[in-house]
């Protein structure tokens, strides 16, 4: 059988570079590649319900904004298939089966669950449904019998219960789930893209992203504020280089060529990276150079995006035949599942006539 892919983002705001890097612009390579028999990509509104209750308009209205995204980094509809969560109601039967494969101390030592319960500050009223997210995210790679599911490093422990879950039903119910495999960026700068101030991670909340959808003078004045190394005050100011967020995107974003097009002077990053260190190399150098790399990178995304932006009914569209494709495929892996643990009994004749044999000779 070939190699497929599923993955996904809970819509909850619009996406960043730091999803571009880590992992947008993977999905639309693997895409191209044809390695992949299928590609699955799934907007996770119903996980992102799961600690959002209160806010559901802010999910609701974010799923456009991530069809639209995916639409405009060049995710392509004829090569992948792009879907909504909440409209394939077998992973949730799915999610109920394997809800008895987990314990709750295993979910409470999922290490993202617990970084997540900590950030909300659920404290003891965590609701069960977040809790147990880990497990539908088990239904939605298994759904599709993914063997591939590209993300980011946040998500590792998502995959890891998920190939637990995937082991403990096959030894239990025979084999019949496909157990996936992760795939992380292999730049290490882009597993995790620090936000503009310098912080682990871009998050809407602390308001440190850059957006794929941000126009050239947002992002322009987004790099302009960005955090650098706060002991280089001075041009001649020997610089730090490591942790330094200007260099990280750098490392995450910048090619060969873009020295010869937008900073000639210097042959490469490590050119770069030297002369900072030694001194004499100003910030907002630097900062130019960036800004040309990433609007460069951006936009097409921006221009393409501005396109389906006129055309909603078709974003629509694409994700109504997206999720009818994916709900086919879910509704086959539930009756594969069904049939391992024998609770297909209508469909069962051996079943039927071995019971009506056994209360003949009573
Ligand atoms: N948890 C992922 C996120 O927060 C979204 C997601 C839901 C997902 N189900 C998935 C990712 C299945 C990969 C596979 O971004």
């Amino acid at each position: 059988m070939g190699k497929i892919i599923l993955t996904g983002d809970r819509p909850t705001g619009r996406l960043h570079v730091g999803h571009y890097v880590g992992s947008l612009r993977r999905r639309v390579e693997l895409q191209n590649t044809g390695d992949f028999e299928k590609v699955f990509i799934m907007i996770a509104d119903a996980q992102a319900l799961t600690d959002n209750a209160d806010n559901p308009e802010k999910v609701r209205q974010n799923v456009v904004e991530v069809a639209l995204d995916y639409l405009s980094v060049g995710l392509d509809p004829a090569k992948s298939t792009l879907f909504v969560q909440s409209q394939i109601p077998e992973l949730t039967e799915l999610t109920f089966y394997y809800m008895n494969l987990v314990t709750v101390s295993r979910l409470q030592r999922n290490p993202t669950v617990k970084s997540e319960i900590a950030m909300r500050n659920f404290e003891t009223s965590i609701p069960v449904g977040f809790f147990c997210y880990p497990i539908s995210q088990a239904a939605d790679i298994t759904a599709f019998d993914a063997t591939t599911v590209p993300v980011g490093e946040d998500q590792e422990p998502m995959i890891e219960q998920t190939r637990e879950i995937v082991r403990k039903f096959n030894s239990v119910y025979g084999d019949t789930l496909v157990e996936p495999e992760i795939l992380l960026p292999d730049n290490a700068a882009c597993l995790r893209l620090p936000g503009t101030d310098g912080k682990a991670k871009m998050s809407k909340s602390l308001g440190n992203c850059i957006y794929l959808s941000d126009d050239e003078d947002t992002v322009w004045q987004k790099i302009r504020n960005m955090f650098t190394d706060p002991n280089h005050l001075r041009v001649s100011d020997p610089g730090k280089v490591e942790g330094n967020p200007v260099f990280l995107y750098l490392d995450a974003f910048s090619r060969p060529e873009h020295f010869a097009e937008y900073l000639p002077d210097y042959a490469s990053l490590d050119e770069l990276k030297d002369h900072y260190r030694r001194g004499g190399l100003g910030d907002v150098k630097v900062k130019k150079f960036l800004n040309a790399v990433l609007q460069e990178t951006l936009a097409p995304i921006r221009a393409r995006r501005a396109q389906y932006e006129k055309d909603i009914p078709y974003v629509y569209e694409v994700l109504k035949k997206g999720s009818e494709t994916a709900e086919e495929q879910a509704a086959n892996t539930l009756a594969r599942v069904k049939r391992a643990m024998k609770i297909n009994y209508f469909e069962d004749a051996a079943l039927i006539a071995e019971q009506a044999e056994f209360y003949k000779t009573k």
